[in-house]
């Protein structure tokens, strides 16, 4: 095994049932996932880019053991990923960090209780309100927000706050590797240069690695070790984020690459 690796995928598949219409006998199968291997070392920010449906959200779930593999194999550092073995943490191991700031977060809740929730579900401090405040606190000030903020309610706050407390919530059970799923697309785009400069920043203190879905490759340019294009549930091509701006391998990524280009000439200038 290489010590570098955090994880790796091997051959993952994930195939879903279903009917077409009501009067379907047959089920129809949909390949979300086909045959899917790569590997993500520690310390790197692995982006996974590919048009909707292409299977993004399929591959986060898996590896979250939020759904049931159809084949293939994950592993996390060396071990089979198997969210049964308590004895492992894999839990806590792995977080991930939602796209939309807004319905992510417990509007009933305050923040202190919204970050503090996942350390006293796995134990890392006791549930006592003192506890929890003094470990919000902390967990706060590591994404730049004021300690005040523990007693707010999330639609107190603004898109760019709320993503900082998704931030602190996933970062404080200290993870080794965190899923972006379309970290910043609900916020605007001075925000979100403040967000992703902060997770880049976490990464480089804390020393974690990311797995960073998006459809936005000026953000990958910008971000990413490493890129991986997907189409129709396959890996289209990996490759350093250097390389792959400069000269894609696949025919798929450069139409990729083009359709950026056009959008982003098409975009009025705001
Ligand atoms: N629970 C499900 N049942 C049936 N099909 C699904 C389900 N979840 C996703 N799919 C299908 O699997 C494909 C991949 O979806 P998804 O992983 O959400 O893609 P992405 O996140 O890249 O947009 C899509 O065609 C989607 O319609
Ligand atoms: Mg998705």
């Amino acid at each position: 095994m290489d010590e570098n690796v955090i994880l790796s995928v091997s051959g993952l598949s994930k195939h879903y049932k279903y009917y077409k219409t009501l009067f379907d006998i047959k089920k129809n199968v949909i390949k979300a996932l086909d045959g899917v291997s790569f590997e993500v070392f520690k310390n790197e920010i692995f982006a996974v880019v590919g048009e909707t449906g292409c299977g993004k959200s399929t591959l986060s779930k898996l590896i979250l053991g939020l759904t049931e593999k159809t084949s293939g194999e994950i592993y996390f550092k060396g071990e089979p990923l198997d969210y049964g073995n308590k004895k492992k943490d894999f839990r806590k191991k792995i977080q991930i960090l939602f796209q939309d700031p807004y319905s992510s977060l417990n509007p009933k809740k305050k923040i202190y209780k919204i970050i503090s929730y996942p350390a006293v579900k796995n134990g890392v401090i006791k549930n006592k309100k003192k506890d929890r405040i003094d470990f919000a606190a902390e967990q706060l000030e590591n994404v730049g927000l004021p300690e005040s903020t523990a007693f707010s309610y999330p639609h107190m706050l603004s898109g760019g706050q709320r993503q900082r407390v998704g931030i602190a919530r996933c970062l404080s059970v200290r993870p080794e590797l965190l899923i972006l799923d379309e970290p910043v697309s609900a916020l605007d785009v001075s925000i979100s240069a403040q967000i992703l400069n902060l997770l880049t920043d976490l990464r480089n203190k804390n020393g974690m690695s990311y797995i960073f879905i998006t459809h936005d490759l000026k953000l990958v340019r910008h971000l990413a070790d490493r890129v991986c294009v997907m189409y129709g549930g396959k890996i289209m091509e990996i490759a350093e984020t250097d390389v792959f701006f400069n000269a894609p391998a696949h025919p798929y990524s450069k139409t990729l690459m083009e359709s950026m280009e056009s959008i982003s000439f098409t975009r009025p200038n705001l």
